[in-house]
């Protein structure tokens, strides 16, 4: 069985082929990112005329690396939301048309759930040396799966008792943990996006340099992450001695290299052990047979540092390239949903929705 997944979003125009939602045969990603980091993050409107530029070779591309005609794709399935509802009307009107005319079942796929199966990936095509250079797990995750979902829109965990049956134990009550990292590397003047860009800096620096607050949150499996936010922003103003007031964007150059190493350091230390003790309660909790992250943030090496180091039992990662926004994890998704008999979606009426929740 093979389906074709395809995402778009955000700023990632995104499709690739999976079988049997393990074998990874394709994963065509462009990007609209370099477009929007002079604004230091994402431009809804940007991003939605890239996908209307990109979505057809993208698509083709990854039934071309597949080695697939549309005779070898049994089904489509698609992201309609949560995301930018711009860009999700591309893929989704897309995924749509291609249903209709091609005489295809078509799936519609939470976002937030597809980022998860992106874990079940652990075989690739073997003549293609591109896809041959993905690390990817040995084995599928087993349930009960216990996943922590970092990006920069969510921040969730999440208890799998089986395929499309999970109870979600908490998420952030304000920003992303995603959009922490953004922030903060705006502050300090890296590029966008601020994942990579603060943990190359922060790997000059002394994560003890500085202590920031972990939140306190009613909730025993929510997250915070403004107060954070806010934390480091105070900080880099006291670093060079201005008031609360003085515009952030100035801040960044009269902040030394030092400081900048030492700031991003401390707080990735601190936002990534925010997720990690929560993921360790819940582990302790409810004893998973397994844990996955997934999402932008699990690309985080100082995440996968932190998480091997405390948690009990093994665990595996998959490659960067499945954390990020992708249409591997859409398509895989989509083969379980396949092989369960789940309903499928109506081609000539799959709306948006932009504010879907887990
Ligand atoms: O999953 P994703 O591509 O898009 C959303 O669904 O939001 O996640 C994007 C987020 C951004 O906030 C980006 O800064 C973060 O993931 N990210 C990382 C890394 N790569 C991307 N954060 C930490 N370390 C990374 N290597
Ligand atoms: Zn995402």
């Amino acid at each position: 069985m093979k389906i074709l997944g395809i995402e778009t979003s955000c700023d990632e125009t995104a499709a690739a082929v999976v079988e049997d939602g393990h074998r990874l045969l394709s994963n065509a990603v462009l990007s609209s990112m370099d477009l929007h980091a002079a604004y230091g993050g994402v431009v809804p409107e940007i991003a939605a005329r890239s996908h209307i530029e990109a979505i057809t070779p993208v698509v083709s591309e990854a039934l071309h690396t597949a080695g697939c005609a549309w005779d070898d794709i049994d089904g489509i399935a698609v992201t309609y939301g949560a995301g930018l509802g711009g860009s999700l009307l591309i893929g989704v009107l897309t995924a749509r048309t291609l249903a209709i005319v091609k005489d295809k079942p078509l799936y519609a796929i939470n976002h937030v759930e597809g980022h998860v199966y992106a874990n079940f990936l652990t075989e690739s095509r073997a003549e293609s040396p591109e896809l041959r250079a993905y690390s990817l797990p040995a084995r599928q995750p087993e349930f009960p799966m216990l996943a922590l979902i970092v990006s920069g829109g969510h921040s969730q965990l999440a208890l799998f008792r089986d395929h499309s049956d999970y109870t979600l134990l908490g998420q952030t009550r304000d920003d992303a943990i995603g959009e922490a990292f953004d922030k903060v590397a705006k502050v300090l003047g890296l590029p966008y996006p601020g994942g990579p860009s603060v943990g190359k800096k922060a790997l000059e620096g002394n994560p003890r340099a500085f202590s920031l607050p972990k939140a306190k949150m009613p909730g025993k499996y929510d997250f915070s992450f403004s107060g954070l936010k806010t934390a480091v922003l105070r900080l880099a103003q006291a670093q060079v001695g201005k008031d609360y007031a003085f515009p952030s964007s100035g801040l960044a150059a009269l902040l030394s290299e030092p400081q900048k190493a030492d700031i991003a350091a401390s707080f990735q230390r601190v936002a990534v052990e925010t997720v990690v003790d929560k993921t360790m309660m819940a582990y302790e909790e409810f004893q998973p047979q397994s844990v996955v992250i997934a999402g932008g943030v699990a690309a985080s090496p100082e995440l996968r540092r932190q998480l091997s180091e405390r948690l009990p039992c093994p665990i595996s990662y998959t490659d960067p390239r499945l954390c990020t926004d992708n249409g591997a994890m859409i398509a895989t998704l989509g083969c379980f949903k396949m092989l369960h008999g789940q309903p499928t979606a109506n081609p000539y009426s799959l709306d948006i929705a932009p504010n879907l929740s887990m």
